[in-house]
């Protein structure tokens, strides 16, 4: 089966590309780069020995993409392709509701053209906004999005959902994950931030090799186990297992199906930085400063409706993230750039 994967050579995509050529799929990746390295392509042709068809294109172009799905007969897509920076997304939010609607607006009238009737979508656990109490469940009531970024994957889902609701033979898995981390097991693809990077793992990642002074912990008085803000980790490999398992639900149901990818545990800031500390050898300069506006206290997923319907289930714990985290900066201190 011919699988497209919209931003299949970002951070997700590429795992997922992965996981996707071992369990026999052929992978075609539509990317535009703009958030990650032509790079990756060899790395993921070195980890599977597979080749993977490659179209430097913006998703959001239809007769870009129609090329595609001319040259290949698409059998299902993922959608990863989009902007992912909340902080960008509060400075230019158009650019977010343009790229990320877009994307999958073009993406669903091509599929439509060329009667392709599977998609898998990239979600988040933002769409529960910042009410929600804990865990997390597909059925709670979505909305109160803290940042344009949470509503564009939140109005993309209605999008999707609609669609789906007035096509009975289209298929749709949406996947709202929690806090992927991690890297490969084998330290050749994983996580390559542009910048100076917002979110923690990436971050101890860049302190733990000496790029970075020192990492600030936002909040010690949350009331949580130890005052630090406690998240739902989850290793990017186990994450892109999940993706595998959904086209296979995809491929026997129509309709659109929810499921959060998470463990169901949560972890501190602190845990995690003991853990990475483990992993690397040494210690991890840092201090407590304020809280970051618009983070939560704590929130971790109720997964157990990805593990009754898709069969699906983490295996990774905190320790291997650290290790394939630390294991990828070392080896690639500058991301694909070396
Ligand atoms: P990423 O930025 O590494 O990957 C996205 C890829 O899409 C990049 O390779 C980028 O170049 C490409 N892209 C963006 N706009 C494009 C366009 N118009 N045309 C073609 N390619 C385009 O991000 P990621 O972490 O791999 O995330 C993948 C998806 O999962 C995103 O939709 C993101 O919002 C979602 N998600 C990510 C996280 C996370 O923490 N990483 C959490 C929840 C949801
Ligand atoms: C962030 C986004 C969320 C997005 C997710 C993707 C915000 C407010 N939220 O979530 O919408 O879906 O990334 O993975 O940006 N922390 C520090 N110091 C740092 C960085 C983070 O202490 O330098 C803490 C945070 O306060 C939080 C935890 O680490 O308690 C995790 O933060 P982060 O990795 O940014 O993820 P989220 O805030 O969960």
């Amino acid at each position: 089966m011919n699988i497209l994967l919209t931003g299949g050579a970002g951070y997700i995509g590429s795992h997922t590309a992965v996981e996707l050529a071992k369990a026999g799929y052929n992978v075609i990746i539509a990317d535009n780069f703009c958030n990650s390295s032509p790079k990756v392509i060899k790395r993921l042709e070195e980890i599977t020995g597979k080749s993977f068809a490659l179209y430097n294109i913006d998703v959001a172009d239809k007769n870009a993409l129609r090329r595609v799905f001319k040259e290949n007969q698409i059998d299902a897509a993922i959608h990863f392709a989009g902007y992912k920076s909340v902080g960008e997304s509060v400075k230019v939010p158009l650019c977010y509701y343009r790229n990320n609607i877009d994307t999958t607006l073009s993406l669903l009238e091509v599929m439509e053209e060329f009667g392709c009737r599977k998609l898998v979508f990239s979600s988040s656990a933002t769409v529960y906004g910042t009410k929600a109490p804990v865990p997390y469940k597909e059925d709670m009531e979505t909305g109160n999005c803290a940042n344009p970024y949470g509503w564009t994957k939140l109005f993309i889902e209605r999008i999707i959902t609609d669609y789906s609701a007035a096509n009975s033979d289209f298929s749709a898995v949406i996947l709202r994950y929690f806090n992927p981390v991690g890297a490969h097991e084998s330290g050749l693809i994983g996580e390559d931030p542009r910048d100076i990077p917002n979110n923690l793992m990436p971050y101890i990642s860049k302190v733990a090799v000496g790029e970075l002074e020192k990492l600030s912990i936002f909040g010690s008085d949350y009331p949580t186990k130890d005052g630090t803000g406690v998240r739902d980790y989850i290793h990017v490999t186990d994450l892109a297992k999940g993706h595998v398992c959904a086209l296979e639900y995809a491929e026997k149901h129509a309709g659109t199906e929810v499921f959060n990818l998470g463990t169901g545990k949560g972890i501190s800031v602190l845990e995690m930085l003991r853990a990475y500390e483990k992993a690397c050898g040494n210690k991890i300069p840092h201090e407590f400063v304020p809280r970051r506006e618009g983070d939560l206290a704590e929130y971790y997923a109720d997964s157990s409706k990805a593990e009754r319907v898709l069969g699906w289930k983490t295996e990774l714990s905190v320790e291997d993230m650290c290790r394939d985290a630390w294991n990828w900066q070392k080896n690639n201190p500058k991301g694909y750039e070396e």
